[in-house]
């Protein structure tokens, strides 16, 4: 069974993702969830771990803090999408549940050890910061990584927080390019493909009308959420960014992409954190990333929904 660690900054999207992941035990093993500043403050993204740990019942998946700021830069949050909480929509509360006393990082590193032969699995569903220093702490550390995979970035879509770059990317774009370069396994899930699943109707009624906890309040989280994109694009339903990560590792075959070459711009203000892919292969620069650019909407939303119902909340 493939051995993960979410890195996370939820939001809600990130959340439906955590509940995927949560819902597929038989399939993948959740070692751990480490927290990033991002969608909103370390302070809350944390709790929103915890709160959605107790949501789907997964008590036995621990949680960690990690960085509270980017590597260099001042950290830029997203309370115009996410509401001031980060998971606006619910109103959940952390009864049981407490946060590990290692860092974020330091959890990481102990696991690459642990793990060393069978190797993890990195999914990264926010600003690259923890997992940059990860990185950069140990080099031989992506040794023991089997594959990073990640939502970020945007090529033929744009960007969505400023004309040219993708949010997790813009936030970090320095902790991006060190990931870039390190030489592991990439997989990006970027705009390109997260803006082809957008949420449906008929799966929100699916939630709602199951009856269960976890599911109602997914509903309600997504009720939110998709709000703010549904007006700027004039599109049916939201963007679902941060599950096609845990989706891709369930289902890759219902994707499509190709290995090119991704490089990060850090250094201008008007282009920051622009992923400028090489998709036609126009350089002569090293293929980094499996860039993924297509995914089957249908199935997509049925392996979302079967994942979060099979919760036992
Ligand atoms: C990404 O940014 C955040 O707002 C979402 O959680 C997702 O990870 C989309 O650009
Ligand atoms: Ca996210």
């Amino acid at each position: 069974m493939r051995k993960i660690i979410i890195d996370t900054d939820p939001g809600q999207d990130d959340a439906l993702a955590l509940m995927t992941a949560f819902g597929a035990k038989k399939e993948i093993h959740v070692l751990g969830i480490t927290c990033v500043a991002g969608n909103v403050s370390l302070d809350l993204t944390s709790i929103n771990a915890l709160k959605i740990c107790e949501l789907s019942g997964a008590f036995e998946v621990p949680v960690f803090k990690g960085s509270s700021a980017p590597l260099k830069r001042k950290l830029v949050t997203a309370e115009h999408v996410h509401g001031k909480t980060g998971l606006d929509g619910t109103e959940l509360s952390v009864e049981k549940k407490d946060f590990e006393v290692i860092s974020a990082v330091d959890f990481m590193i102990e696991c690459t050890e642990k793990y060393r032969d069978e190797k993890i699995t990195i999914c990264a569903l926010g600003p690259l910061t923890n997992v940059a220093k990860v990185l950069t702490k140990n080099p031989r550390m992506t040794e023991s990584i089997e594959e990073i995979v990640l939502m970020g970035g945007g090529f033929f879509e744009g960007g969505n927080i400023t004309p040219a770059a993708e949010f997790n990317i813009y936030v970090d774009p320095e902790a991006a390019k060190i990931v870039l370069q390190s030489g592991v396994k990439i997989t990006m899930l970027p705009l390109d493909v997260t803006h082809k699943t957008l949420v449906q109707r008929d799966f929100l009624e699916k939630l709602r009308k199951s009856g269960k906890k976890s599911a109602i309040e997914a509903a309600k989280l997504l009720d939110f959420f998709e709000r703010y994109d549904v007006e700027k694009y004039g599109s049916q339903g939201g963007p679902l960014h941060d599950p096609n990560v845990i989706v891709f590792l369930l289902n890759p075959e219902i994707y499509h992409g190709k290995l090119v070459n991704v490089e990060i711009e850090v250094n201008s203000e008007l282009t920051r954190g622009m992923t400028v892919v090489d998709w036609w292969k126009v350089t002569n620069r090293e293929p980094n990333v499996y860039y993924i650019n297509e995914v089957k909407e249908k199935e997509f939303f049925e392996i979302v929904l079967n994942k979060v119902l099979s919760l036992e909340t």
